[in-house]
Order: C-alpha cells, then sequence, then structure tokens
C-alpha cells in the first residue's frame, strides 16, 4: 500500500532522496486508465507519487464539484497494485489557504474547444498542476492523452515558464467496447454507459473519413456529426478537428498532432473523448 501524506511538509520530507521522482496528478476513484500511468511511472521512476486532489478551481459554478466522485481506500488499492510509493491526499486549505491569491493562466491552447466551454476552468488546472510539480518537484508528470486539450496546456506552460518537468501523455485507456475510461463514467447505469460509445464511434467515424483521404475540416466533421445524430441522448457541445495549436483549419494536415475532439453531455454527465486522425506510423 502507498504511504498517504497530507501535508507538504511530510511530503518534502519524505522525497528526500528519493531518486527520480515520477508524479501522475489525479483527481482520485481511479481507474485502469489511472493505474496504466502509474505503471508507465513506475518503469521509469525510482519513487512513485500519486496526488489525489479534487481541485475546486478547475469546476465551474454549474458543474459536479459537490457530487465528484470519490473514494480514498478504491485509490490507494489501485495505486498500490499499479506501483505507487506515495499518495499526496491534501485538503483544500493545504493548497489554497486563508489569503491564495495566484493564478496561473496560459494563453493560446486554453481557448477553444474546451476552454470556451468551460471558462476557467484551464486557469484552475494550471494552476494546480504548477503547484503540484512545485511541492513533489517530480522529473517527470504523467498524464492521460484522454484530455487531449488539458496536456498541450501543460506542456504550454512548462515550456513558456521553464518548469524542469518532462511532461509525459499516454495513450488513452478504453473498454472493450470503445467508451474511454473516466472517472465520470460511475455516474451511469451500463446501458446507459453502452449508449455512451456512440462519441468513440463518431470519432472513429472521422478517423476512417482521414485514413479514406478526407481532408477537408467541415467533410470530416460531418462524418462524426452523420453517427451522433443516431442517438437523441446526445447533447452536443462540441466536435471539432484541431491542430497541435487548437487551431481548426479548414483543411487538415496529415500530421500526428491533427486530432478530433468530442464533447457532449449524455443523460445529464459531459463526456470528452478525442482520437488522432492518422495514428502514429499511419502514412495514410
Ligand atoms: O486530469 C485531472 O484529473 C485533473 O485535471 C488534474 C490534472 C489532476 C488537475 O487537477
Amino acid at each position: 500500500m502507498p504511504r498517504v501524506v497530507e501535508s507538504s511538509t511530510e511530503l518534502r520530507q519524505k522525497l528526500l532522496r528519493a531518486g527520480q521522482v515520477g508524479l501522475v496528478p489525479t483527481m482520485g476513484y481511479l481507474h485502469e486508465g489511472h493505474a496504466t500511468l502509474i505503471r508507465r511511472a513506475r518503469a521509469k521512476c525510482d519513487t512513485v507519487v500519486v496526488s489525489v486532489f479534487v481541485n475546486p478551481r478547475q469546476f465551474g459554478a454549474n458543474e459536479d464539484l459537490g457530487r465528484y466522485p470519490r473514494d480514498l481506500d478504491r485509490d490507494l488499492r489501485v495505486a498500490g497494485e499499479a506501483g505507487a510509493d506515495l499518495l499526496f491526499h491534501p485538503d483544500v486549505d493545504t493548497m489554497y489557504p486563508p489569503g491564495y491569491a495566484t493564478t496561473v493562466s496560459v494563453g493560446g491552447v486554453s481557448g477553444p474547444p474546451e476552454g470556451t466551454s468551460r471558462p476557467g476552468h484551464f486557469d484552475g488546472v494550471a494552476t494546480v498542476v504548477l503547484k503540484l510539480f512545485n511541492l513533489v518537484q517530480p522529473h517527470r508528470a504523467y498524464f492521460g492523452e484522454k484530455d487531449w486539450q488539458q496536456l498541450a496546456v501543460v506542456r504550454r506552460m512548462v515550456g513558456d515558464l521553464n518548469v524542469p518537468v518532462e511532461v509525459v501523455g499516454v495513450p488513452t485507456v478504453r473498454e472493450a467496447s470503445g467508451l474511454a475510461l473516466s472517472s465520470r463514467n460511475s455516474y451511469l447505469t451500463d446501458e446507459q454507459r453502452g449508449r455512451a460509445v456512440i462519441l468513440s464511434r463518431a470519432l472513429g467515424a472521422v478517423q476512417e473519413a482521414a485514413l479514406s483521404g478526407e481532408l477537408d475540416t467541415a467533410r470530416l466533421r460531418q462524418a462524426g456529426l452523420d453517427v451522433l445524430g443516431q442517438d437523441p441522448e446526445v447533447d452536443l457541445d462540441y466536435l471539432t478537428v484541431v491542430d497541435g495549436d487548437m487551431r481548426e483549419r479548414g483543411r487538415v494536415e496529415n500530421d500526428p498532432m491533427t486530432r478530433v475532439l468530442v464533447a457532449a453531455r449524455m443523460f445529464g454527465v459531459r463526456l470528452i473523448d478525442n482520437l488522432p486522425l492518422w495514428p502514429e506510423g499511419d502514412p495514410a
């Protein structure tokens, strides 16, 4: 079992002579996607720290902060089985003590699509991630590609602010059905999860169109929209094809950074997912 550490002083003390440190930042309710990140860190680092902190600053006023799933026993079990050494579990006052007044705001890649739908979200993410980097001082930090734009924001921040951390992006882990793993899937029943697979099917349709040679963004989008239109439960926020700088252009480039991103509400739950149009190594 990993050791639970709640204070920054104890964290620093536990990390003395820790060698190469890997950090897996999470909001808890760990699943196989997180376990994959932890195993990647375990394979490369001497000490693996998993942070579990439901960061209030990245939730909008009408979002699910209050009901976000929490289960520390489950987190300890999953983190332990995957090879974590320490579980950093600060409370809100430890991260944002009275008088706290600083926000990290990353330009450019924090905008559309996700940043427009969730104003302030990436300020909250960048702020907490930089704080975690300063507290843990990891050599490497592991993030899932499922939150593709978040990964772009963290990379931009690390580059712009010369943060001495290697950011490692890890491919999305999916259920056999194709549904991307997410702590928020726990809000759905089995039947609803079955219906939510439509999001990854839509992304697959866009990828297939690209692999067949379609480069026109509007037509690529339409391939995905045709799939999403098959289920009236899909309340679409966006389906967009973007380059590595999160820009939507009229035509796409055959480049591993070109991605199709989707966000939709189904059964009252906001779900996101993405796929590369040309998976690495596929010349199309
Ligand atoms: O991806 C998440 O779980 C969160 O956004 C993160 C990176 C842990 C920051 O709170």
